[in-house]
């Protein structure tokens, strides 16, 4: 190989490598990101009520809105706080404390149990769980 040639393949070897450090940067970055946006409830992707046309979304925009907030974000009514139904108190409890909170009422809201039905009584638990929470059905 003549000197010259040498100095070309080293040439061509550097110039090569510098796409391929692009390369796992890039690659890096992606990954970073991706772990960012599936770790946590924190970035998880908020349920939005107004847009769902779900039936729990629905029966939740008719009956709960009023007190809840449209985005169940909770709501100051005479100086009253309302609390969210995403976060704080509602997220700690369980599953089976939101359905009698729905079905028999706890001052001052009022019982859902002569308004809903059973299964829709359960759907809005499910609803508050799932949608509103982000928790699995097993979960507590
Ligand atoms: C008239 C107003 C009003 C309406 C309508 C209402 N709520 Fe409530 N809700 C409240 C208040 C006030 C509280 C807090 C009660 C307390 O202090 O224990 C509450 C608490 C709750 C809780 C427990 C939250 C916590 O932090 O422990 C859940 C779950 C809930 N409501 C779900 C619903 C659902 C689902 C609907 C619709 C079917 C609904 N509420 C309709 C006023 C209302």
């Amino acid at each position: 190989m003549s000197p010259k040639s040498k100095v070309q393949t080293l040439k061509s070897k550097t110039e090569d490598r510098r796409p391929k450090t692009k390369t796992v940067i890039v690659c890096l970055f992606a990954a970073f990101a991706i772990f960012a946006c599936s770790s946590g409830n924190a970035t998880r992707r908020e349920f939005n009520i107004a847009e769902s046309k779900s039936y729990e979304a629905s029966l939740f925009r008719q009956n709960c809105a009023i007190c809840h907030g449209q985005e169940a974000n909770g709501k100051e009514i005479d100086g009253k706080l309302i609390p969210s139904l995403r976060y704080g108190d509602a997220a700690t409890k369980p599953e089976e404390e939101i359905y009698q909170q729905i079905k028999e009422g706890k001052l001052p809201m009022p019982a859902f149990k002569n308004q809903l039905s059973e299964a829709e009584i359960k759907r809005m638990t499910q609803f508050v769980r799932r949608d509103l929470q982000g928790k699995l059905e097993t979960e507590n």
